[in-house]
């Protein structure tokens, strides 16, 4: 008899293998891989409460929370396949992170989650970190479905989606706690073909 008792981790399938991840370029950025070194940074990004709006993180109070934080970014069996510290070329500031979670190998699926310090807001940077790490998920990954969720509330996320084509798919009613009230979650996704017909816009 096949049993139907499935945990979590069954279900979506996740790749335990959690690789270190790539170094990528753009006009204005480099994302490369979260070390250590970078937990100050990190004490200091999710202990901005703004950072976590619209997010499930709990704001980071100290630098024991900062540590298990990295520790839950980047241990393989967790969620994450590979999260990059977004850093400003010019000055090699940090100033977000970016990356894939809940990697399904057999369905060459994943989803971006992002995330950027205030300060830099509305200049173009997480589009531009978005794109390309667009491209490296269907060029190197050769990814087939790319999902994000974002409340429908977090207008900066889903403009970012929608600039860059990603396709609505629906919306779950009430299904996260923050912020003191529950938030709809909605669904956006970018099939690789489909992002083969507006490559002119995934140009970084
Ligand atoms: C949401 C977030 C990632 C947006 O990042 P950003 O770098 O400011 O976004 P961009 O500059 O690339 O903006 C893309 C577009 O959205 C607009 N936009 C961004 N934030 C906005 C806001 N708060 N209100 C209205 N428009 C906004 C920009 O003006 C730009 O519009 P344009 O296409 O007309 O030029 C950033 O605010 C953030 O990190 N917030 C906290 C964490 C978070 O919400 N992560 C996403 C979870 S899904």
């Amino acid at each position: 008899m096949i049993s139907m008792e499935r945990d979590e981790d069954d279900i979506i399938m996740i790749d335990t293998d959690v690789i270190e991840g790539p170094k990528l370029e753009t006009e204005r950025l480099i994302l490369k891989s979260m070390s250590l070194a970078d937990v100050d940074f990190l004490l200091y990004h999710f202990g901005a409460e703004e950072t976590n709006w619209y997010t499930e993180y709990e704001r980071l109070k100290n630098r024991e929370e900062a540590i298990d934080f990295y520790y839950k970014f980047i241990e393989p069996g967790k969620k994450t396949y590979f999260r990059l510290v977004i850093t400003l070329k010019k000055n090699d500031t940090l100033i977000g992170t970016i990356g894939f979670f809940l990697y399904n190998r057999r369905d060459s699926s994943a989803e971006i989650g992002y995330d950027l310090s205030r300060l830099y807001w509305r200049k173009g940077i997480t589009t531009e970190a978005v794109k390309c790490l667009v491209n490296y998920g269907f060029e190197q990954m050769n990814l087939y479905r790319i999902e994000v969720t974002a409340d429908p509330e977090n207008i900066g996320s889903i403009k970012i989606l929608k600039n860059l084509a990603f396709k609505k798919e629906g919306q779950l009613k009430e299904k996260h706690y923050y912020m003191e009230k529950y938030h709809d979650e909605s669904i956006y996704s970018l099939l690789q073909r489909d992002w083969e017909k507006v490559k002119s816009i995934y140009q970084v």
